[in-house]
């Protein structure tokens, strides 16, 4: 059964009875709602996916000798969907979000659904679960896409079979602090990535690395946590969910994909909207030096959207920006991609998807 045919079979039983799920839309964080269903396609280690499906969401079984639990061979995705005033839903981007995953399991010696596979699989993951997208400026749903290697596997080696997983949830702001500023630490021992390793790619162990350092800040009161380059220990690198932009009179610059930062596609939009805006955008190495005399600070990714930076506490000396409050550009940045992500605004670049 193709994933659309079941979609229809399984939703025409919802879309009668319940338009919304019945939550309080107003106070959603970032956290697991459970919801309907899940997409689940298999492959072997040589093969290609084909067959998806979409299951009851809920747990699922797993070798203990699997490869995503002895040996991290395993990759993630986010994005999310948006409900219209019209009813109808907008994905933003979500192609490339597959040639992301297709870049990633190169790395980690995996097999890959095809973009058209992944389009497909989300699409009929966010229909079969269409009750659970936020009504219109309450949120949005977020997606996430798993790629696994759930084959056996002892000795050190890619594992046998490969699962592709979708699960949705819906959210609200990512930072607890809501829409205003953060405030970073910059991390001056234990770093995220490394030249050469995995860095670039949305690995599961990159977000398990910056865990001690997320927590350890957490507990001082930041939200947040900055990483420098483990060579100069100098540069800045990111944040550890999303991407750093440092802004100073009409010029924005973010740290250059070069092998350690992940290539965000909200940091991809975001570089293409403000130099539609008249900034100039440097894409090269920014020294943890311009944050001393920077005029805003903002972070990027799916989850966090577009973050101000309120205050980054370098060596014990904090440096705070626009006196805490949210900056302008910022601002304007996070008011016209979001306007373009809910269908508010023309989308002249073609990045949503009904
Ligand atoms: C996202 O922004 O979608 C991410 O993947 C970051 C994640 C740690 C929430």
């Amino acid at each position: 059964t193709s994933p659309l045919r079941l979609y229809a079979t399984v939703s025409d039983a919802y879309s009668q009875t319940l338009e919304l799920a019945d939550i309080d839309w107003d106070s959603i964080g970032f956290g697991l709602q459970p919801t309907d269903y899940m997409y689940v396609m298999k492959c072997p280690l040589d093969g290609s996916f084909s067959k998806g499906e979409l299951q009851r969401f809920g747990n699922i079984e797993l070798n203990p000798s699997s490869g995503i639990l002895n040996y991290g061979q395993g990759l993630f995705e986010g994005l999310k969907a948006y409900r219209k005033e019209d009813g109808n839903i907008l994905l933003f981007r979500p192609e490339e979000n597959a040639l992301r995953m297709k870049i990633g399991a190169e790395r980690m010696c995996m097999p890959a659904p095809t973009v058209e596979q992944f389009l497909e699989a989300v699409k009929a993951t966010v229909l079969a679960n269409k009750r659970w997208v936020p009504p219109p400026g309450k949120g949005s749903l977020y997606i996430r896409p798993l790629l696994m290697g759930t084959g056996p596997v002892l000795g050190l080696a890619p594992a046998p079979e490969y699962t592709f997983l979708i699960y949705v949830s819906p959210v609200g702001n990512y930072f607890k602090e809501g829409l205003a500023p953060i405030n970073l630490v910059v991390e001056n021992e234990l770093h995220r990535a490394t030249p050469g390793g995995t860095g670039s790619v949305k690995t599961i162990g990159n977000y398990a690395a910056v865990l001690k350092a997320q927590a350890a800040a957490k507990a001082k009161g930041y939200s947040d946590v900055l990483y420098l380059d483990c060579v100069h220990k100098r540069y800045l690198e990111e944040v550890s969910s999303c991407n750093i932009f440092v802004i100073k009179g009409n010029v924005i610059s973010t740290p250059a994909i070069k092998g350690t930062i992940l290539p965000g596609i909200t940091r991809k939009s975001i570089i293409d909207v403000a130099r539609s805006q008249g900034f100039q955008v440097e894409e090269r190495l920014v020294s943890v030096d311009e944050l001393l005399d920077a005029d805003e600070v903002f972070c990027t990714g799916t989850a966090v959207v577009v973050s101000p930076v309120g205050s980054i506490t370098y060596l014990g000396k904090r440096i705070s920006y626009g006196d805490g409050g949210t900056g302008v550009v910022s601002q304007q940045l996070y008011n016209i991609l979001t306007k373009i992500q809910m269908g508010l605004l023309e989308d002249d670049k073609n990045w949503t998807v009904e």
